[in-house]
């Protein structure tokens, strides 16, 4: 729990009662969750557009948390999807609280049966980066034969960029630094590019679309990396590339796609889909506890994990 923005140690186990599920809702056992991105900035109130929606001088959510896999221990009385004893996995989606043993969920919400190829840890992991590549991929109409390069490829939503893209068909360039070539190569990725030795903007290659999950590229040399009419994804932009992209969207004939994802059920259920037919997998950097939640944070916070960061309950 926390009860303060701050450093992870603001982050402390406490007692909590065991919620109740409502008549829609399923009540959790959580086996796993992750510390993503989204965590760590909702902690520090970083940016601080966060503190307008989530608290402005202190959190309103105590529990951080935003995705699960675990076991469904009660149902409410009209709950139809799920039965006790399931295996499930998700997102929280902006209510967060998976960082807990137990959770109550909606039934409708951004959940789906656990892959039943994959540990609770690894189910875990896969809705953050998976549902956020998968929001912008199909926003972006991402097809067959398509170029699209990938920034911050090994990263979480980056390390699902690739293999969705490939999924979709698209021939797709990585970029990661020098220790991670391998690892975006395994996913799929058809070229890599280490950012450590090569900028891509000087190598005359263009691209249908660029995403940019780490928003570290500079918004104006990508748009010259672009072909016409081509799509450039920032789906780590702030409320200034929010504004400019909508600008040049409009005037420049080149589209920035940038927002905050949707994600549902069907979502996740296609994941799992995609999963189970090994065609996306987990790709899990380092597991900690509950009790290391706040060594995780530290960690994710630096910003060069490996895919993901999984907490095992
Ligand atoms: N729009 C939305 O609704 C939405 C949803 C989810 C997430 N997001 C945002 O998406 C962002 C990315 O999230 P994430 O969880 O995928 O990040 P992440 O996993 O923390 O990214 C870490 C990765 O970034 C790579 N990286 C660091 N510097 C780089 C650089 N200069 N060039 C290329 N790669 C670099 C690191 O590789 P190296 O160690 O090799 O440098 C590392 O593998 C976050 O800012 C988050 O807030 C937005």
């Amino acid at each position: 729990m926390y009860t303060a923005y701050g450093p992870p140690e603001v982050l402390q186990l406490e007692e909590v009662d065991k919620p109740r599920p409502g008549d829609d809702e399923i009540l959790v056992k959580v086996r796993a969750t992750a510390v993503n991105s989204g965590d760590w900035r909702l902690r520090k109130a970083d940016p601080f557009g966060v503190r307008l929606f989530f608290g402005l001088m202190k959190p309103k959510i105590h529990i951080l948390g935003g995705v699960l896999s675990g076991d469904v221990e009660k149902t409410g009385k009209h709950v139809t999807r799920f039965k006790v004893g399931d295996e499930v996995f998700g997102s929280t989606d902006m209510s967060f609280g998976a960082y807990a043993e137990y959770i109550c969920l909606a039934e409708n919400g951004a959940l789906a049966l656990k892959p039943n190829n994959m540990t609770h840890g690894e189910a875990a992991v896969i809705p953050f980066g998976g549902a956020t590549a998968l929001y912008f991929i199909k926003k972006a109409n991402i097809s067959v034969g398509q170029k699209v390069l990938i920034n911050g490829a090994s990263g979480a939503v980056g390390s699902a960029a690739v293999q969705l893209a490939k999924y979709f068909g698209a021939n797709v360039t990585g970029i990661c630094s020098t220790v991670n070539i391998d690892l975006v190569k395994s996913l799929g990725g058809d070229k890599v590019i280490d950012y450590t030795k090569e900028d891509f903007t000087q190598n005359g290659e263009t691209y249908d679309v660029i995403f940019d999950t780490v928003k570290k590229l500079p918004f104006v040399d990508s748009l010259k990396s672009l072909n016409k009419n081509g799509i450039l994804i920032l789906s780590a932009a702030g409320l200034s590339d929010m504004m400019k992209g909508w600008w040049v969207s409009l005037s420049k004939g080149k589209k920035v796609m940038t927002g905050v994802i949707v994600q549902t059920a069907d979502d996740i259920a296609f994941l799992k889909k995609l999963v189970e037919g090994g065609k996306m997998r987990a790709v899990i950097d380092r597991t900690y506890t509950l009790a290391q939640i706040a060594e995780a944070h530290a960690y994710v916070e630096k910003g060069h994990k490996k895919g993901n960061v999984a907490i095992e309950l």
